[in-house]
């Protein structure tokens, strides 16, 4: 039978842990903080940022939403961070990407605190990262490590194949993996659009990522039997309901599912992780700023 990975169920009980956490910050007179800044009109990204402030909510973290208009000058929204990084009540900084065409994205991730940015983007952490001693795990790779622990599966070495090279999650998912740690020690090819033949590598992987933003990228055709089936894709896509819309993953889910020995389902498997683990980043940025 192959296993359903259930992201809920594994986010519901790492977030049980944090509110004990957080509890005992309170006891220090500390209520972690998580400032959210959305510069975009895009739908996708007002649902992300709404979901992550309500995931704040229900756990006692206090959640500080700021929204800029997408068509104001850049200046607007470095003064903005310049606010938050020098607000004690603020201890994590997410600007939700992609910001518009006029604002510099690198600038912007180089411009947040170091020790609020709990997405791990800064240059500094993404370096701390790769030297292999992180202070903020990016949430959608650090995320996939707590899915995989929590299904069992030892990734030591095994063959990982990631699909997908971006900033956000194949080339922090690779680090993560190749690190001398309980979570790492496999063995880790990327595969991108300059990849020769990625299907010959993903049907010799144990561990197969898919994080390459094209609906249903990979099927079960690409993958053999006992394979671990990792979803990180959320597209949307035209469908004939109320919403218009419907969300599809980078696996082609019931073709893979005859092969996978375990499979995270779209939506409902790493989605409810990358929100956990911003809380996780945001619970220590507050422990690290406090100490
Ligand atoms: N846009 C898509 N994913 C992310 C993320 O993990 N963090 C931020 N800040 N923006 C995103």
């Amino acid at each position: 039978m192959t296993e359903i990975i259930d992201g809920n169920e594994v986010g519901d009980r790492i977030k049980s842990e944090l509110e004990s956490s957080i509890g005992t910050l309170e006891e220090e007179g500390v209520t972690p903080g998580l400032a959210t800044v959305l510069m975009s009109d895009d739908a996708a990204s007002e649902t992300y940022v709404s979901m992550k402030q309500k995931a704040c909510e229900q756990i006692g973290i206090e959640s500080f939403h700021h929204e800029i208009d997408p068509d104001a000058p850049a200046d607007v929204l470095f003064e903005k961070i310049d606010e938050l990084n020098e607000d004690p009540a603020v201890h994590g900084i997410l600007v939700q990407m992609p910001v518009p065409d006029h604002v510099d994205e690198r600038a912007v991730l180089e411009y947040i605190d170091p020790m609020k940015d709990v997405d791990g983007f800064h240059p500094e952490n993404v370096g701390k990262l790769v030297a292999g001693n992180a202070r903020f795990k990016p949430c959608t790779p650090f995320g996939v490590q707590k899915l995989l622990e929590s299904a069992g599966v030892d990734t030591e070495g095994k063959d990982a194949v990631i699909v997908g090279r971006s900033n956000i999650v194949g080339k922090p998912m690779a680090n993560l993996l190749i690190q001398k740690t309980k979570l790492g020690n496999a063995t880790v090819t990327v595969c991108h659009s300059r990849t020769k033949n990625t299907a010959e590598k993903t049907r010799n992987a144990d561990i197969v990522i898919a994080a390459v933003g094209v609906p249903e990228f990979v099927d079960g055709s690409m993958l053999t039997e006992d394979t671990v089936v990792i979803d990180v894709g959320v597209n949307r896509v035209d469908a004939d309901n109320e919403k218009g819309y419907e969300l599809v993953g980078d696996v082609e889910f019931d073709s893979a599912k005859e092969k996978a020995s375990a499979i995270t389902p779209v939506p409902g498997g790493v989605g409810p992780m990358t929100i956990t683990m911003l809380l996780y980043n945001t619970v220590k940025a507050a422990s690290l700023q406090h100490d």
